[in-house]
């Protein structure tokens, strides 16, 4: 009776020899992704991966530009991830939008339009709301923070 089971057990014994090949291979990849990115972009601790192609628009194209990649427009919520954001801005030598904007009411800055800000890196004087029409934020290369007008062409930065 119990010889019934020994070519079931056998094939199941190679059934996760070969998912453990195949999760080898995928570790290595994944691996080898991460060192590519820690190359590129810095060492990076975050959960968040930051990303540029060069590509530059004003807030409303950035904002669709980072979703149809599958992603959002960068929006820092740590000091860790604003100086993420901010080492892509320096290489390529560019002010960024973030998914930050205050255009709900006048002052209370919120994430996506959605969550009011827990985290926020303001140069100094900002926000000031220049000609009462700054309701975006931009990040300059110093990593600060500037309430701008939606309507510049700003390096787009993504995070996935
Ligand atoms: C302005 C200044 C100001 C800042 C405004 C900007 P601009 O630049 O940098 O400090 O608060 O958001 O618009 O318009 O004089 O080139
Ligand atoms: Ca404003
Ligand atoms: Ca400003």
């Amino acid at each position: 009776k119990a010889e019934c089971c020994i070519t079931e057990v056998k094939h199941l014994q190679n059934q996760i020899r070969n998912l453990q090949g195949q999760l080898k291979s995928l570790q290595d990849i994944i691996n080898k992704k991460h060192k590519v990115e820690d190359f590129i972009n810095g060492s990076q601790t975050n959960e968040k991966l930051f990303a540029a192609n060069g590509s530059a628009g004003d807030y409303k194209t950035s904002k669709a530009t980072c979703s149809q990649a599958g992603g959002h427009l960068a929006s820092p919520r740590t000091s860790s991830e604003n100086g993420a954001i901010q080492r892509i801005i320096q290489r390529y030598n560019k002010a960024a939008y973030l998914d930050i904007n205050d255009m709900q009411t006048e002052g209370i800055f919120k994430y996506q339009s959605v969550e009011v800000i827990g985290y926020a890196n303001w140069a100094p004087g900002e926000p000031n709301d220049t000609g009462g029409e700054e309701d975006c934020v931009e990040m300059y290369t110093d990593g600060r923070w500037n309430d701008r007008s939606c309507g510049e062409e700003r390096l787009i930065i993504c995070e996935f």
